[in-house]
């Protein structure tokens, strides 16, 4: 293939089987092509986290198999988007979400932009109970997959007492998704 291609034409199917065994955890999703300003990502479940995204451009959602969900954060209120087996979702910029998918062998197709400089993406924790601010952090995202891993690391390495809310003072329980969702479907009920 020449200079002004990633990689020929491939079937998408075929892809799905070759890399099923990465789009379940403990990875959980495979990008398509490197190097390319369209990120192009296959993410599978099952996944749930308590970690909310910041993106400065849009993101592009196909949910192709099984259901998924955004959790939505806007200023401290909670939604929630339902990503339904065929649903297709364009999500405009700093839309502060967090993506959940319960259902094991599920499978979206996820296309964000490559981030021009300085325009920076943001991970952050925030209470279940009252929907105020925990930590928030921000970097110039290069790599999806190598970027994000080490934010994560740090937050989950913070005290209890450094997780506690200002406002309410209840305690983020750090990785413990079960633990933040109990807590914000008790408080926040669907
Ligand atoms: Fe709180």
């Amino acid at each position: 293939m020449d200079k002004h291609h990633f990689s020929p034409p491939f079937n998408f199917t075929k892809w799905i089987e070759e890399h099923a065994h990465l789009l379940k955890p403990p990875v959980g999703n495979q990008q398509i092509w490197q190097g390319s300003d369209f990120m192009v990502t296959v993410v599978g479940g099952p996944n749930q986290r308590t970690d909310f995204h910041d993106d400065p451009v849009e993101e592009f959602f196909y949910q192709f198999k099984g259901n998924a969900y955004l959790n939505i954060w806007d200023h401290g209120r909670y939604e929630r988007i339902d990503l339904r087996e065929g649903d297709i979702y364009l999500m405009a910029p700093h839309v502060i979400h967090s993506p959940q998918r319960p259902e094991p062998g599920s499978l979206c197709l996820v296309i964000e932009r490559a981030r021009p400089a300085g325009q920076h993406d943001a991970l952050l924790w925030v209470c279940a109970r009252c929907g105020d601010l925990i930590k928030r952090y921000e970097m110039q995202l290069q790599s999806i997959v190598n970027d994000l891993p080490p934010v994560y690391e740090q937050f989950y390495a913070t005290t209890p007492e450094e997780r506690r809310c200002n406002q309410c003072g209840e305690i983020h329980p750090g990785r413990d998704w079960q633990t933040w969702h109990k807590t914000l479907n008790e408080f926040h009920p669907a």
